[in-house]
């Protein structure tokens, strides 16, 4: 390194220290990680849980106190649900034709069921769902029209789950809630693991049990840029809503070639990740089909904001589930599916570990002048 480069380093350097003086220093990790922090439901919910100041991805963005009040399609509401085929929620922008990596950490809940202050999930947003609970976990993914719950139409999407790479989870304060190991009914426990891929035409959905022992390893989210095909290997078909029982996967990555058993490792943000395995597609069983009509009859007059690109152009997605299968029946898998090419989690690391790596790597420099 040149003396002049050497001193604007310096000069930089110096300028950052006085900043970070003058203003209160910004972190990027909170006191106490999002997967930490334990709320029982409803009572032991604060308005918001993630109240750290000067965090350097600022406030979040809605909160977690959600009722009569905050119900309707501006609700914030930051506390979301997964009990069934036609009881859930998922992530989605507050603001119509958004990107989900540009909104990740400030996504609110959309769900199926009124009555717990969300926002409703319009009517016709699906086109097929299959649900299955297994030993260890709860799994949805379906395909939808991502354009009724504000994603931008071609958004190849992105992954949400509470760490993130500052730990305060995409969406930030963001909680999950289930009655599906609890034996149902209101009795809802707070959910710890769980993983969201989101696109414009399909999403992915596992929630883990919090009793379980492997509920880390199940719900494990850092592959998160090979979408839904390798974290949540399935067979849902378009044109089917259907509830099944399973057997668990394998972990995100986890995979046996010749006899012996390999672990697929996401490569840095400069490559494209290119997995070549064929991920096990666990046997599934008691699947019961439904229409969409019949499980979501309370969707039938919510309709998307009329903001969204082509909300009122006829002939967008229809609402019929009719319980066979439609040509095709592709998984979301292909070109769309949630996570391919985008990363939801990965961008709040480039934020989070660069800015930090930057000042850091300064400060070093700084120290080893001063002590040379
Ligand atoms: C309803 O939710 C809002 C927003 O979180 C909160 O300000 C209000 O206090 C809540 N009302 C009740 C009765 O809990």
């Amino acid at each position: 390194m040149s003396l002049r480069t050497l001193s604007t380093v310096v000069a930089i350097a110096v300028s950052v220290a006085s900043v970070k003086a003058q203003d209160a220093p910004q972190e990027t990790f909170p006191a106490v990680p999002l997967a930490e922090k334990k709320f029982s439901y409803p009572d032991g919910i604060p308005y918001q849980v993630d109240t750290d100041t000067n965090l350097i991805r600022g406030f979040q963005s809605g909160y977690n106190l959600c009722n009569t009040t905050t119900e309707g399609q501006d609700s914030k509401c930051q506390t979301s649900f997964f009990n069934s085929l036609d009881d859930f929620c998922l992530w989605a922008p507050m603001e119509p034709n958004s990107a989900i990596a540009d909104t990740e950490g400030e996504e609110v809940a959309w769900c199926t069921k009124p009555g717990r202050g969300t926002r409703l999930i319009p009517e016709g947003t699906f086109t097929g769902l299959q649900y299955i609970k297994t030993p260890d976990y709860i799994q949805i993914v379906g395909f939808m029209d991502g354009t009724k719950i504000n994603i931008k139409e071609g958004d190849f999407g992105g992954e949400l789950d509470p760490h993130g790479a500052d730990l305060r989870g995409n969406p930030m304060g963001g909680l999950m809630y289930s009655n599906a190991f609890s034996g149902g009914g209101d009795n809802l426990q707070q959910v710890i693991e769980w993983t969201n891929f989101m696109g414009s035409k399909s999403f992915c959905f596992k929630a883990c049990d919090p009793a379980g022992d492997r509920q880390a390893t199940l719900c494990e989210h850092k592959l998160d840029r090979i979408g839904c095909n390798f974290n949540m290997p399935n067979l849902a078909q378009d044109g089917v809503f259907e509830s099944c029982e399973g057997e668990s996967q394998d972990p995100p990555g986890v995979y046996v070639e010749n006899g012996v058993t390999q672990s697929f490792n996401q490569p840095g943000e400069t490559e494209v990740p290119n997995p070549t395995y064929t991920p096990r597609i666990p046997v599934s069983s008691n699947c019961q089909t439904f229409t969409s009509t019949e499980i979501f009859a309370a969707l039938a007059t919510v309709k998307p904001d009329p903001a969204v690109i082509g909300a009122s152009s006829p002939g967008s997605a229809t609402t019929s589930g009719t319980g066979s299968s439609s040509a095709g029946g592709p998984r979301p898998t292909n070109s769309g599916a949630p996570g391919d090419s985008q990363d939801a989690e990965g961008s709040a690391s480039v934020l989070g570990v660069n800015a930090l790596g930057i000042v850091g790597a300064l400060m070093s420099m700084i120290s080893a002048m001063l002590f040379v």
